[in-house]
């Protein structure tokens, strides 16, 4: 497992403080939260392969785990890639998730592998301008075609698009804190 440390370089010095200090010194608002079930629903009923970049402490990689599918699950910290993976222990998930931790801005990803991508408040919302348009370009070149991905962000649609130039945003559905961003290469 990569260290902390390389976990505090990878994003900008406030936010990584913004995690340390929610995951190591109270739990998270977000582990106690139930999966977005709504959000998703339309494009997890049929099984497939997914990718879950930030993960946090696995809420809806376990979910999609429970509905069959295969998922790969992603987080910068440690504390919490363990947390998920005792999770997925209790819940006898732990032969549909795999787990790395790291940077996904740097995870190599097969070609065409993924059927659905998910990042709720995760990398796209939290990277460094310079980081964008690489995290979006693996997250495409990993698509299989006719795959989605799901983005919750408070970025707009148009923020979003231009940040990362190869995906374009088919659908968007506002709530009052953000919105969900359905994506294709395009
Ligand atoms: C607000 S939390 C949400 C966690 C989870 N997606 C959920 O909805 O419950 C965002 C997560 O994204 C992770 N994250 C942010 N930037 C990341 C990056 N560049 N690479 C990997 N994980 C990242 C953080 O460590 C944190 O656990």
């Amino acid at each position: 497992m990569r260290s902390a440390w390389a976990a505090a370089r990878a994003l900008e010095p406030s936010t990584h403080w913004f995690y340390a200090k929610n995951y190591l010194l109270s739990e998270a608002a977000w582990a106690r939260a139930a999966p977005d079930q709504e959000a998703l629903s339309g494009y997890v009923e049929r099984p497939g392969r997914a990718l879950d970049m930030g993960c946090g402490p696995g809420r809806n990689a376990l979910h999609l785990a429970q509905l069959g599918w295969q998922v790969q699950a992603v987080d910068l910290y440690p504390w919490v890639v363990r947390q998920a993976q005792r999770r997925a222990r209790q819940q006898g998930l732990q032969d549909r998730l795999t787990f790395t931790c790291g940077p996904a801005q740097t995870l190599r990803l097969p070609p065409a592998y993924f059927d659905l991508m998910i990042d709720v408040l995760g990398p796209a919302s939290d990277l460094r301008p310079a980081d964008i348009g690489r995290y979006a370009a693996q997250l495409c070149r990993s698509l299989k075609a006719g795959g989605t991905i799901v983005i919750y962000t408070y970025l707009s649609a148009s923020e979003l698009e231009q940040k990362q130039s190869s995906l374009r945003v088919t659908r968007c559905r506002e709530d009052p804190l953000g919105r969900w961003l359905y994506l294709q290469p395009g």
